[in-house]
């Protein structure tokens, strides 16, 4: 099968509450961009390298005592180290890379969610480098009562529960429904995350597919590429 490379690459970040199921449809997409021919690579933020490892650990077992200030700092670190360690040299090689989170999180969990100062985070995120528009933002919507029903029902994330309560999810549900608000942004999609799986799965592909029309995509033979061990 012919490989397909995206000159410059794809950035996608997928973002939505806890239960909005962007892990298993961050790896359906993986899976079916794959199946086309599509270098894919996946990460995660806080998280997608080692340095991200650690600040996510120390954000979510320190969150009570940090200030606004230092947990935005801590966030923004783990951005930039996911930039330039992930998701440049894998936009280099031709790569589409679909990253769990990015700055709309901050913007819904710390600025709507926990109210900091917005003006204090834009222009942290201004002054780090990190405030990069991905090529397509995807939402996966869930109001703040169904993430809650879905934590309930998940075992293996019940630990979240306690995380948030139900005032400050309302709040970052509001936030992503005001960042995804179509009617002043574009390269940003909201879908409803209560729809059936494979529906989710194929308005996400519709969306990276319409994304790719003004993206110059080359097509070549599986031993002309040497980038897929990245
Ligand atoms: P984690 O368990 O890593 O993952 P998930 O994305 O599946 O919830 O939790 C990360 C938490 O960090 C999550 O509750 C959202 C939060 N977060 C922020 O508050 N701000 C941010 O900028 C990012 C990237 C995440």
């Amino acid at each position: 099968m012919a490989i397909k490379q995206v000159v410059d690459g794809l950035f996608v970040s997928f973002e939505g509450l806890d239960g909005s199921g962007k892990s298993t449809q961050i790896e359906r997409v993986r899976m079916r961009l794959e199946a086309e021919g599509f270098l894919v690579t996946v990460t995660k933020e806080p998280g997608g390298t080692e340095a991200g490892q650690r600040i996510r650990e120390l954000f979510l077992d320190h969150a009570d005592e940090l200030t606004p200030t230092a947990m935005v700092a801590l966030l923004i670190a783990a951005k930039c180290q996911m930039l330039d360690k992930v998701c440049y040299p894998a936009a280099q090689a031709g790569r589409i890379v679909l990253c769990d989170r990015y700055t709309d999180s901050l913007l819904a969990y710390q600025v709507g969610g926990f109210q900091f100062n917005a003006q204090m985070v834009s222009a942290m995120l201004q002054a780090s480098g990190a405030n990069i528009e991905p090529d397509l933002a995807v939402l996966l919507s869930l109001t703040a009562e169904q993430s809650v029903e879905r934590l309930e029902q998940r075992v293996s994330e019940s630990n979240k529960l306690d995380r948030l309560g139900l005032d400050v999810r309302t709040r970052i549900a509001n936030a992503y429904g005001y960042l995804f608000d179509p009617s002043h942004r574009e390269g940003a999609v909201a879908i409803d995350a209560m729809q059936e799986m494979d529906l989710i799965t194929d308005q996400i592909l519709e969306a990276i597919h319409n994304t790719l029309r003004d993206r110059t995509v080359l097509d070549s033979e599986p031993s002309d590429v040497g980038v897929s061990s990245l």
